[in-house]
């Protein structure tokens, strides 16, 4: 699979690039009024080229990056491998000439090892893309986790989960092999990597569903990654795969200190998973150009609202989408979420108070349940 990775791009791919794709510009257009250098790396880059000509992370990070905060931002792209290191630099070489762009050729892990230790109060983005889990170590990600709350650090990381469950070896422990010494590696790996041993109650567990599984631990994953400092961050994931009901291949998952990224990631990947997976099922079929937001069922969202209203009665439309996307992230996306608020408010389900006097709903009304319902 790795040999071949860079032929062409696989269609789930399509997924993470996208996420990226869309977040990148937003992310930056926010991070910019920060005022700080703006350091980007991406840790696993590859060649920055997929051989059918398709960009990979470092060509979507450097449009985004060029577009949007050109003289203020510095791009890491790291790689191991010397060939893939020498076509990216040659791809990127005008923005290297330029000092933008920094590629440097070494492993991941050793570069994350010192690099955080000459940030300041730099604006941090972390892209982890690697094709396995190694070198992404829970205590690589760390220092970063662990940075002053007064500066900004986001990152994003593609973990694979058929490797989880290869290296968890279910069978052989099963069969009472737990002691042998390449399995022993193998889960001292998982724990490394997943920042402890909580992995073995779910991945050793012969009655669990391999995608339950999955989601389990993504989900105590992500609580770790947020509870590394007070106040807690926000992180989300977003499942890859071919198309609806094929395996998981990964789960793309972010980190950020903003409820702002919370609100843009909910979006992103929401609109990389559907789009995909209706490109998917459509494919070959009358379906085929078939936008994929048309014949989204919306109703649950309607009920959603309601309840949190009632739970959280006269939160502003804003703040009440937090909380709805903290319970049901990637979901929905924002757009449907206000046409269903309008709905509700016509159908007379909900109300809302003018904050701003202006007659319309905005993001500031403050959203409550009409009397007696
Ligand atoms: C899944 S690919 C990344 C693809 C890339 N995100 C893109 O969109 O084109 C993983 C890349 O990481 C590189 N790599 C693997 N292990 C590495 C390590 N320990 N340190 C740095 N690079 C590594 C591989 O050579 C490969 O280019």
């Amino acid at each position: 699979m790795e040999a071949t990775f860079f032929t062409g791009k696989r269609p789930w791919s399509k997924i993470k690039d996208q996420i990226l794709g869309q977040y990148m510009p937003a992310y930056l257009a926010k991070v910019s009024k920060l005022g700080k250098p703006i350091i980007l790396i991406d840790a696993f880059a590859g060649p920055a080229k997929f051989d059918d000509g398709s960009p990979g992370s470092p060509l979507i990070i450097c449009h985004a990056a060029e577009r949007l905060v050109q003289d203020r931002y510095l791009a890491i792209f790291v790689n191991k491998e010397q060939d893939q290191h020498e076509k990216l630099s040659y791809i990127l070489s005008r923005f290297i000439d330029q000092n933008r762009v920094h590629p440097i050729l070494g492993n991941a892990d050793a570069i994350l090892g010192w690099v955080h230790e000459i940030l300041e109060d730099q604006t941090v983005f972390l892209y982890l893309d690697p094709f396995g889990l190694k070198g992404c170590e829970f205590s690589a990600i760390e220092p970063f986790l662990k940075r002053d709350k007064a500066f900004s650090t986001e990152i994003i990381i593609n973990l694979s989960i058929p490797i989880m469950h290869r290296l968890a070896a279910r069978h052989a422990v099963a069969a009472g092999r737990s002691d042998n010494s390449r399995i022993r590696a193998y889960h001292e790996q998982l724990t490394q990597v997943l920042g402890g041993e909580y992995w073995k109650d779910i991945l050793l567990d012969g009655s669990m569903d391999p995608e339950k599984k999955a989601v389990n631990i993504m989900e105590i994953y992500r609580e770790k990654m947020i509870k590394v400092v007070e106040p807690n961050g926000f992180s989300g994931s977003c499942p890859v795969r071919e198309k609806v009901g094929s395996r998981l291949k990964s789960y793309v998952t972010f980190y950020s200190r903003h409820q702002d990224a919370l609100v843009l990631m909910n979006d992103a990947m929401c609109q990389a998973y559907h789009q995909r997976m209706n490109e998917a099922w459509s494919e070959n079929t009358l379906f085929e150009n078939m936008n994929w937001q048309e014949n989204r069922e919306t109703l649950k969202l309607e009920d959603i609202i309601l309840t949190t209203a009632r739970q959280s009665p006269y939160k502003s439309r804003s703040d009440l989408w937090v909380e709805i996307i903290q319970n049901h992230f990637m979901q929905y996306t924002a757009k449907e979420y206000r046409a269903s608020v309008k709905k509700l408010v016509n159908d007379k389900k909900l109300e809302f108070e003018d904050v701003k006097g202006t007659g319309r709903l905005n993001n500031q009304v403050r959203l409550y349940l009409p009397e007696g319902s």
